[in-house]
C-alpha cells in the first residue's frame, strides 16, 4: 500500500530491530514503533499495536528472530514461542508462525540459528503479501461479476479491519477491493465501526481513505437495515480461524452480519489465507474465543477538544461489561471462502479440494 505515495508494509526489519506501525495511535497519529526484544513483540501483539491474524503471525515470527538474537538454545526458543502463543488465543496464524519458525530453527546448529530466524521471518512476511495478492485477484472476479449486472457502484460491506493493516500488505477481505478498484470497477464500501475496538471506524476507514476508495462508516447495527433496502451487493470479511468444516471465526459481530445477509439473499464471502485455516479443528465450536478487558467496552478512545488522544468512559461506573472478542459464523451462512488458491464452498469438501495436502 502507498502511504502518502510511499510503498509501505505494516512490519519490516531495520538492522537488528523490527519496526511496526503502532495501530493503537491510528487514525489520528501515524507512529512507527521499534520492537527491540521478544517482550516488545509480545506486548505489541497483546495490546494490539499490531493486530489482524496474518500480521500477528508475522510479528510472532519476527519476535522469535529477536529472541534468537539473544539466546539460540532449544529451551530459550521454545519458551519464546510459548510466550508469543500466550498473547492471543484465537487467530491460528500465531501458532502457525511459531510452529513454522521452530520447525526451521531447532534442527539447525546453534551458530546458524540467528541468521536463519531473520530469513524465515522475512519469508513468512513475503509469502503473506503474495497470498493476499492472489486473494485479491480471486475476490475481485466476484466483485466484477456483480458490477457487470448492475448500474452504479458495487456496494460492499465489511466488518472489522481485514485490510492492509491486518496483514503485511494488501489485506485479505480488502485485497479484492483494492484489485477491483485498480481494474476500474466502481465500488463503495460500507465500513462497520466494529465496537468495541473500532477497527472499522479507525483502521479500515483510514486505509481506504489513504487509498482513495469511496467508503461510508456505519454503526454496527446499521448493516441489516441497509441489506433490507438493497443497499449491499455483497459482504466480504476476514477470519482469525476457519475450522476444517468451513465454520468461520472472526471479529465479534460477524455472525450477526452473516445472518442478516442470509435473510436478505446477500452473498457473504470470507477471505481466508491458508494459514488462517485450522485443519486440526473439526468445527468452529472448538475455536477458543478471546475474552478481552472490560475497559474496551466501558471506555472509548478519540481526540479531546485540544486534539489530544484521550479515553473517555461510556458506561455507569457500577456497570459490569463483558468483552468476547470473536464469534463463529456457521458454514451454512457463508457463500464462499476466498483463498489464495481460488474460491471454494465453506465445507470440508470445499476446503479439502483446495488444500488436499491438509486433509
Ligand atoms: O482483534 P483483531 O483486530 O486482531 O481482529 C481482527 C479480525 O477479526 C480480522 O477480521 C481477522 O484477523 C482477519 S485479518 C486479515
Amino acid at each position: 500500500m502507498n502511504i502518502d505515495g510511499n510503498p509501505t508494509r505494516t512490519i519490516w526489519p531495520a538492522g537488528d530491530v523490527v519496526e511496526i506501525i503502532d495501530q493503537t495511535r491510528l487514525p489520528h497519529e501515524f507512529v512507527v514503533k521499534r520492537l527491540r526484544s521478544l517482550d516488545d513483540a509480545a506486548e505489541a501483539i497483546s495490546v494490539m499495536r499490531v493486530r489482524g491474524a496474518p500480521l500477528i503471525g508475522a510479528t510472532a515470527a519476527y519476535g522469535l528472530a529477536l529472541a534468537a538474537a539473544r539466546d539460540v538454545s532449544d529451551a530459550a526458543l521454545c519458551a519464546a514461542g510459548d510466550s508469543l502463543i500466550a498473547t492471543r488465543p484465537t487467530a491460528v496464524n500465531l501458532q502457525w508462525a511459531v510452529r513454522r519458525m521452530l520447525a526451521r530453527l531447532l534442527p539447525l546448529p546453534a551458530a546458524q540459528r540467528a541468521a536463519a530466524a531473520w530469513a524465515e521471518a522475512a519469508l513468512i512476511a513475503d509469502e503473506d503479501v503474495v497470498r493476499n495478492q492472489a486473494i485479491g485477484r480471486h475476490g475481485a472476479a466476484r466483485i466484477e461479476a456483480i458490477a457487470a449486472r448492475k448500474a452504479g457502484p458495487v456496494n460492499l460491506l465489511t466488518h472489522c479491519n481485514a485490510g492492509w493493516l491486518a496483514t503485511v500488505d494488501w489485506g485479505t477481505a480488502l485485497a479484492p477491493v483494492y484489485a477491483a478498484v485498480a481494474a476500474g470497477v466502481p465500488l463503495h464500501v460500507w465500513v462497520d465501526e466494529t465496537r468495541p475496538r473500532n477497527q472499522g471506524a479507525s483502521l479500515t476507514a483510514w486505509e481506504l481513505a489513504k487509498h482513495g476508495v469511496a467508503h461510508t462508516v456505519i454503526a454496527d447495527n446499521a448493516g441489516g437495515h441497509l441489506m433490507q433496502h438493497g443497499q449491499v451487493d455483497l459482504c466480504i470479511v476476514g477470519t482469525d480461524r476457519t475450522a476444517a468444516n468451513g465454520d468461520v471465526c472472526n471479529k465479534i459481530g460477524t455472525y450477526l452480519k452473516a445472518l442478516a445477509a442470509h435473510d436478505n439473499g446477500v452473498p457473504f464471502y470470507v477471505a481466508a489465507p491458508g494459514p488462517s485455516i485450522d485443519f486440526e479443528l473439526a468445527s468452529g465450536r472448538e475455536i477458543p474465543i478471546e475474552e478481552r478487558g472490560a475497559e474496551e467496552v466501558t471506555h472509548i478512545a478519540g481526540l479531546d477538544a485540544q486534539g489530544r488522544l484521550a479515553s473517555v468512559r461510556l458506561t455507569p461506573s457500577g456497570s459490569r461489561a463483558a468483552n468476547p472478542a470473536f464469534d463463529v459464523t456457521p458454514a451454512r451462512l457463508v457463500t464462499g471462502i476466498i483463498t489464495e488458491r481460488g474460491v471454494c464452498a465453506a465445507s470440508r469438501e470445499g476446503l479439502a479440494g483446495l488444500y488436499p495436502e491438509c486433509g
